[in-house]
């Protein structure tokens, strides 16, 4: 019996996403929080905020395919940081939140690797798993 109960905790803990740790980002979250509203729960574009913007947030699930299939890492790390011409995201400092924290190395694809915050990082790699 106590087994079962422990294994049940352990499976809870994992189900909240405890394999990342605490300390870790976590780009799921991180996309809830700042993202959804505009861009959709899973970045379709077809977020309730955003339905009355003009242009119409993005189909982040289309970024790979609209650059003939390799993912923008760097632009859209670019566009979350800057907004990239977007008003939508310039006007949006809880964006500053994701630059906050640690640096990882990191190499936009042309073998140079420049510190880059880990959540900005991780954020694009969660962006790029959920591509069509
Ligand atoms: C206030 C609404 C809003 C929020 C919040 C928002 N976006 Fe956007 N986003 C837009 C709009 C509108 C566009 C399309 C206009 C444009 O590209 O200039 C866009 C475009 C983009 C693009 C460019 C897509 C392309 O085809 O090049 C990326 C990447 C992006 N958003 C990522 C994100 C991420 C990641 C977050 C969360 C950190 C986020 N956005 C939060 C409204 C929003």
């Amino acid at each position: 019996m106590r087994h079962i109960l422990i294994a049940a905790a352990l499976a809870g803990c994992v189900g909240q996403g405890g394999v990342q740790g605490d300390t870790g980002p976590n780009p799921a979250s991180d996309f809830a929080e700042n993202c959804a509203a505009c861009h959709g729960a899973g970045g379709r574009g077809d977020g309730a905020a955003g339905a009355g913007l003009s242009p119409k947030p993005a189909d982040l699930t289309g970024l790979a395919a609209r650059n003939g299939g390799v993912f923008p890492t760097t632009r859209v790390m670019a566009y979350i940081w800057r907004g990239e011409g977007a008003a939508a995201h310039r006007a949006m400092p809880a964006f500053v939140g994701l630059m906050e924290g640690a640096l990882v190395p990191y190499d936009g694809g042309d073998g140079i690797e420049t510190p880059t915050p880990e959540r900005l990082v991780a954020l694009a790699e969660y962006l790029k798993g959920v591509q069509n």
